[in-house]
């Protein structure tokens, strides 16, 4: 039994090193990823309405806010996070991955989040499904968006 324990507490001590390791490369890669993160579906050079080509953020932030367009938002591909602006000084974020087949989100266009696979259309507003074959929204990720920046709350 106290073996069984031991052993128990030693796999939650590697799992949690995991996940230290996990979130400093994920917060590593924030800085280095955001700076590239908006030629999602290649059209940063003519962004169209809605979509932003974002500076790097500070460290430990998703995005600084003056980089999300009102009305539109920005993909962050490493940390599977969209950030969105749907009205002047509202901030949301969804997580990227599409409840249809589980594909990355790849662009904010027109007030809309499109999954690439099948089309699926997402509304910034609250991420529920607004065209395409997907029938659930868009999961939304908890975000603090205090002072000039956006962090994961
Ligand atoms: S996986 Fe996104 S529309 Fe099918």
């Amino acid at each position: 039994m106290d073996r069984n324990v031991t052993r128990r507490h030693a796999l939650s001590a590697a799992a949690l090193a995991g996940v230290g390791a996990a979130v400093t490369a994920c917060s590593s890669g924030a800085e280095t990823t955001t700076a590239t993160a908006t030629p999602a579906g290649g059209e940063a050079a003519g962004a169209g309405a809605g979509e932003a080509n974002p500076a790097p953020a500070p460290a430990g932030a998703l995005a600084k806010k003056s980089d999300i367009p009102v009305g539109g938002g920005v993909v962050l591909k490493a940390e599977k996070v969209v950030v969105v602006q749907p009205e002047a000084g509202t901030f949301k974020a969804y997580s990227t991955v599409c409840p249809h087949q589980g594909c990355p989100v790849q662009r904010v266009k027109g007030g809309l989040i499109v999954c690439p696979c099948h089309n699926s259309t997402f509304a910034i507003a609250d991420g529920s499904p607004k065209s395409g074959p997907a029938k659930k929204g868009l999961a939304e990720v908890a975000i603090s968006a205090d002072g000039d920046t956006v962090t994961l709350a």
